[in-house]
């Protein structure tokens, strides 16, 4: 029996072990992350990350698409070699899918929340609740609990995954299907990631309250944080 409970026992940790490993976090749109961080999400809608979609549509941007050798006539809408970099995280179980429609509740049909801060069902939840430990215990929680969460702190290989993946990019990750818009189609395209990190294509910062504490701070925070506003009260 005790043998027998022994190996049971270790079937079961060993599933459990297994879930765990396989379950990678599910996205969660960006409604959730919106009803918590109002003025980002405010700002954010403003973005061409929040209206990525509309370039794909027939007759938008024409003589962009005509540059970059794309038929300005054809519906983009659905092609799984565009949508990839137009919406969040296309080619998951969790994100955006061919022929979702556009204006659901989570709005994967956009470059949303979670294409930069990572898919959020395992960390949303712990925002709220770190929130009340600091208010009511004035503790603050490690950062690097949400790491193991999922909550992406490298913002410049999420930036890189739809900026830098065209043909002849010195991004050593570049994988078809490509971006068709190169510093070789116009230097414009060129992406430079501290100064588009820094630039009026982010949505607008906010000061954080510190209730989450230590590494990883991403790079770019302190300056961000620096001039960013207070928020408005609750
Ligand atoms: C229940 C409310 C709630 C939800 C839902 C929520 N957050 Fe948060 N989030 C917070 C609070 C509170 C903080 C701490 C802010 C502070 O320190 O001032 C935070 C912190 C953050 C931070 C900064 C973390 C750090 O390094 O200090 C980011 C980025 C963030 N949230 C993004 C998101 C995204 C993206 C989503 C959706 C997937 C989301 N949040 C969902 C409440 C929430
Ligand atoms: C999921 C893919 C994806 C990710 C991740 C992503 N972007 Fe973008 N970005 C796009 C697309 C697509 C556009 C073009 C949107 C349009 O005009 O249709 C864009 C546009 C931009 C622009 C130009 C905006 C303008 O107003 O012309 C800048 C700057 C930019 N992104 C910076 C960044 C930075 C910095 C990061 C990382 C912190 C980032 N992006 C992450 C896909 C992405
Ligand atoms: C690997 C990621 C990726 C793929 C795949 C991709 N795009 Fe994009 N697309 C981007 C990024 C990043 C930008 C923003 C470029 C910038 O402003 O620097 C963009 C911008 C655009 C723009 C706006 C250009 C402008 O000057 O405003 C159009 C139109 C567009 N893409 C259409 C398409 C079409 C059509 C396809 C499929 C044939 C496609 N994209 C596939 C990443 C991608
Ligand atoms: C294109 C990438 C990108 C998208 C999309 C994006 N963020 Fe951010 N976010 C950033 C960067 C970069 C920072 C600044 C670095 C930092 O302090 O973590 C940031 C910072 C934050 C912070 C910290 C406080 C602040 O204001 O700087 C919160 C909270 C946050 N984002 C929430 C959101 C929410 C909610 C959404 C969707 C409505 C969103 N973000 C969409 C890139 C993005």
């Amino acid at each position: 029996m005790k043998r027998f409970l022994q190996r049971f026992l270790g079937a079961a940790a060993l599933i459990c072990l297994t879930q765990a490993a396989g379950a990678a976090p599910a996205f969660v749109g960006v409604t959730v992350c919106a009803k918590c961080h109002e003025a980002q999400a405010a700002s954010w809608k403003g973005t061409a990350h929040a209206k990525a979609m509309e370039s794909l549509k027939p007759g938008i941007k024409a003589e962009e698409k005509k540059k970059a050798k794309l038929d300005p006539a054809k519906d983009y809408t659905k092609d799984k070699d565009c949508v990839g970099c137009h919406t969040t995280g296309f080619g998951t179980r969790s994100g955006f899918a061919l022929g979702m429609k556009a204006g659901g509740e989570m709005a994967l049909e956009t470059v949303g929340c979670e294409s930069c801060h990572g898919a959020g069902s395992d960390y949303r939840d712990a925002h709220g609740e770190a929130e009340k430990k600091l208010k009511r215990a004035s503790q603050s929680t490690p950062r690097k609990t949400l790491v193991a969460q999922g909550e992406n702190f490298d913002y410049e290989r999420a930036c890189a995954a739809c900026h830098l993946n065209y043909k002849g990019s010195t991004y050593k990750a570049a994988k078809a299907p490509f971006s068709p818009f190169t510093p070789g189609v116009d230097a414009k395209y060129k992406f430079d990631y501290k100064t588009a990190v820094s630039s009026k294509a982010m949505h607008e910062h906010y000061k954080l309250k510190g209730v989450y504490t230590g590494e990883p701070v991403p790079a770019v925070r302190a300056e961000l944080q620096k001039n960013a506003k207070e928020l408005p009260d609750e």
